[in-house]
Parts: C-alpha cells; sequence; structure tokens
C-alpha cells in the first residue's frame, strides 16, 4: 500500500511544480489571508480519485471540502493538498502534500511530500519514519542549541500576541528561530533534526495528521501546547520537540 500511496502523492506533486497562472479566492475561506486556489482543489480531487481506488471503503476529510466532515471509526484520510498555500501562491516553494490515513481513531500512517525538493517524510505505525529512504532517528538536542520553528496561526488574528510572545520566548532560548509557512513540514522538520523544537497556536487536523505520526515513529515528542495528547477532529495547539528540547521548553 505504502508504494501506491508514494506514488498518487508524487503524481500529485507535479500538480504543484507544473502550476501557472495561479488565481487566488479569499472570499471562500474562513480567516483573514485564507488563500484557495484551483490548484489546491484540483490537488485534493486528484488525491480523493486515485486513493479511493487503493482504499474504496475510506472516507475522506480534507481542508478544501465544502462541507467539513468529522472523523469516523472506520478508514479516513485526512489531507491537506497544499499545506503552505500562501508561499505556493508567492512562489515561495516551500509547500507540501499532507496525508494521513486514519482507523478507527488512529493515525495508521502519515506522508508528507515537499514536491519542489522531492522530499517524502512518512511513518507507519510501530514501523518507523523516513526521509525519503533515511530512517528518521530523533537526537536529543537542548533547545539552546538548535532552531526553533513558530507559526503564527495567521488565520486567527486574535492569537497574535500570544504567537509573538512564543516567538520571542523562543528567539530568547533557542539558536534562532524560522517561521516557514507549512507546518506539516515544519513539524517534519523536527523529526529530521532540521528543528529542535516546532510550535503553533492553532492548527486544523489536516496540518498536523500526517506529521504526528512522522515525530512521533521518529522518536519525538508531539503534544497540544498545554501538554495534552492531539485529537484530530478540531483545531488545537500543536508543540513538537525531540525529548530534551521538548523538557527545555515546558520547564
Ligand atoms: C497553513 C500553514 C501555515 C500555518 C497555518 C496553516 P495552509 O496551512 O501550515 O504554516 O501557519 O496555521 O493553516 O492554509 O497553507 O494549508
Ligand atoms: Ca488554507
Ligand atoms: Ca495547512
Ligand atoms: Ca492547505
Amino acid at each position: 500500500m505504502t508504494e501506491e500511496i508514494l506514488k498518487v502523492i508524487k503524481e500529485a506533486g507535479k500538480i504543484i511544480l507544473n502550476a501557472h497562472d495561479i488565481s487566488f479566492d479569499i472570499e471562500s475561506k474562513q480567516g483573514d489571508a485564507n488563500f484557495v486556489t484551483q490548484y489546491d482543489t484540483q490537488v485534493q480531487d486528484f488525491l480523493y480519485k486515485e486513493l479511493s481506488k487503493i482504499i474504496p471503503n475510506a472516507t475522506f476529510i480534507g481542508e478544501e471540502d465544502k462541507n467539513q466532515k468529522k472523523v469516523n471509526n472506520g478508514s479516513c484520510f485526512i489531507i491537506d493538498p497544499i499545506d503552505g498555500t500562501t508561499n505556493f501562491i508567492f512562489d515561495y516553494k516551500h509547500s507540501a502534500i499532507s496525508v494521513a490515513f486514519m482507523q478507527n481513531g488512529e493515525i495508521i500512517t502519515g506522508y508528507v511530500y515537499n514536491p519542489y525538493l522531492d522530499e517524502v517524510f512518512y511513518a507507519h505505525k510501530g514501523k518507523g519514519a523516513y526521509l525519503n529512504d533515511r530512517p528518521l532517528h530523533m537526537k536529543d538536542i537542548h533547545l539552546k542549541d538548535g532552531i526553533a520553528g513558530f507559526g503564527t496561526s495567521p488565520y486567527y488574528r486574535d492569537m497574535t500576541e500570544q504567537s509573538f510572545a512564543l516567538a520571542r520566548k523562543l528567539y530568547n532560548r533557542a539558536l534562532d528561530i524560522r517561521r516557514s509557512g507549512s507546518a506539516a513540514l515544519d513539524i517534519c522538520y523536527v523529526a529530521a533534526n532540521r528543528y529542535v523544537l516546532f510550535a503553533e497556536f492553532c492548527l486544523s487536523p489536516w496540518d498536523y495528521a500526517a506529521a504526528s505520526l512522522i515525530v512521533r515513529e521518529a522518536g519525538g515528542n508531539i503534544t497540544t501546547m498545554d501538554q495534552q495528547p492531539l485529537t484530530y477532529d478540531k483545531p488545537i495547539s500543536i508543540l513538537a520537540a525531540n525529548p530534551a528540547a521538548y523538557k527545555d521548553f515546558i520547564h
């Protein structure tokens, strides 16, 4: 199944790479600057069509669904067709396709694909995490010794003060900070030891579902910012880090 799903995701990545004349619409989405382009919809439609051939009884939850559905107890894909749409619109070349497969409320497999670098992060529950063919093993690197990522929760402008207080805290305690524009990649960068920690106040399940399994399978911690286990049915805060940096942050 992994190979088949990977093939579909890489094929979908070509839609992102070949995109041109990107027009965007902010009217149809909730929240300031929450864009959707014709390519977000196109990638999502392609994934739904192709993935349902691989797992015919699966249901789908995607960011660009017209009517948002709830996770259920069967087999369910949770999909962000383009994580980092603002980056995509401005040709920043840092966006990803995120696909998680969930069964009975548990994430079983997760894939995050950055087509610009042809990097795929993926994990299988109990079977480890990989970046392309390389197994991912997280190192205990302290917060003060690495780069910390943070998100601005751009669609929840009432959280701006909190987000920049978080950025300041991280800037004071880490080597330096980054804000990349793709939460799914941010969490995978923690799994790959590129970041020691990532935090954002408000993310949706399609932003973190796949990446959460990847970081766990690589040996890292991922919880809400108040250290609660993740849920996959509503927006929550996210704190992902290697075990040493996680402890540094909460103490
Ligand atoms: C957004 C990106 C961004 C994060 C936002 C997300 P989108 O996803 O992951 O980095 O700060 O909170 O909603 O809308 O580009 O798929
Ligand atoms: Ca969006
Ligand atoms: Ca997203
Ligand atoms: Ca998206």
